[in-house]
């Protein structure tokens, strides 16, 4: 799939690793000049090197002062924003009820993956919204739609991303500014290649539970996703709002058993 970003920019939150990186590339390569943020500089820095007309910068989504300093940056940087991914996104690695959850946990995980997605927006859409056009495309999570056991935080966080896409939909639809949101199904990155790859015999249990949910048979590598976000970006998306796109493989098309 190819589309003409050409003259477009793109900010892409967490573009350092995984999925965020995959869709700063395809933007990229598309022809945006891409913003790569993220809280790790480094990995934003590595990244974003030797693509041109693209730049890297630190920005933690948990803290006001970056996202300032970020949106300022973005101004004298690149002189306009077309495209804002709000990526960046953490889940817990402990596995407990809900009477057991932590409650620093349960904090980190909504400081990042909803208000962190609620104060990029805020910072970056009055850009859009003076123009009169934007695309905000926001990563959501299939544990968005339909929750998973033992991660309250990450599914209350999500599913709170999922309809604040909406709302800012109908915000800012008026202003054509078009909002939107992409769903992932187990996605490929590091730790999770690591996981799908081993030969630990917990690690080969949990990847046959989770493949069995999958019709396709294999999880996503983050190029699935990016591509999504790609095709929202797009010009031709621009009768799309409000919606999300499921890359899911088929996980939460039905149940993957007979009854
Ligand atoms: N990988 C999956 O299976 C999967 C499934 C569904 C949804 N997602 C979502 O996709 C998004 C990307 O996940 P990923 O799998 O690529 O993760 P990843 O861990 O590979 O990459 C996440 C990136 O975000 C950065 N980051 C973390 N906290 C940040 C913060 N506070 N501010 C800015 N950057 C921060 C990290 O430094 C890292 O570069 C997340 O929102 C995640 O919830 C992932």
């Amino acid at each position: 799939m190819k589309v003409d970003l050409g003259g477009q920019v793109a900010l892409v939150t967490g573009a350092g690793n995984g999925i965020g990186r995959a869709i700063a590339d395809l933007l990229a390569a598309n022809g945006a000049r891409v913003a790569y943020t993220d809280a790790d500089e480094a990995a934003a820095g590595r990244a974003a090197a030797g693509k041109p007309g693209c730049a890297a910068r630190r920005l933690d989504v948990t803290v006001p002062a970056d996202i300032e300093a970020g949106a300022r940056w973005l101004l004298e940087e690149f002189g306009r924003i077309d495209i804002l991914v709000n990526n960046a996104g953490i889940n817990t690695r402990f596995r407990v009820n809900l009477d057991q959850f932590h409650d620093d946990e349960w904090d980190r995980i909504v400081a990042t993956d909803l208000t962190g997605c609620y104060r990029v927006t805020k910072a970056i859409v009055p850009l859009m919204l003076k123009r009169k056009s934007g695309r905000i495309i926001n990563i959501a999570s299939v544990f968005g739609l339909v929750p998973a056991r033992l991660q309250c935080a990450y599914v209350a966080a999500k599913a709170g991303v999922v309809n604040l896409t909406r709302a800012m939909a109908l915000e800012f639809g008026p202003y054509g500014v078009l909002a939107n949101a992409v769903a992932p199904g187990s996605t490929l990155n590091e730790g999770l290649r690591k996981i799908y790859s081993s030969q630990d015999p917990a690690d080969r249990k949990w990847v046959e539970g989770t493949l069995s949910h999958i019709p396709l048979g294999r999880p996503a590598e983050c190029e699935d996703v990016a591509y999504a976000v790609l095709f929202l970006a797009a010009p031709e998306s621009r009768y799309i709002t409000g919606t999300v796109i499921v890359v899911d493989g088929g996980w939460t098309a039905g149940f993957s058993r007979d009854f």
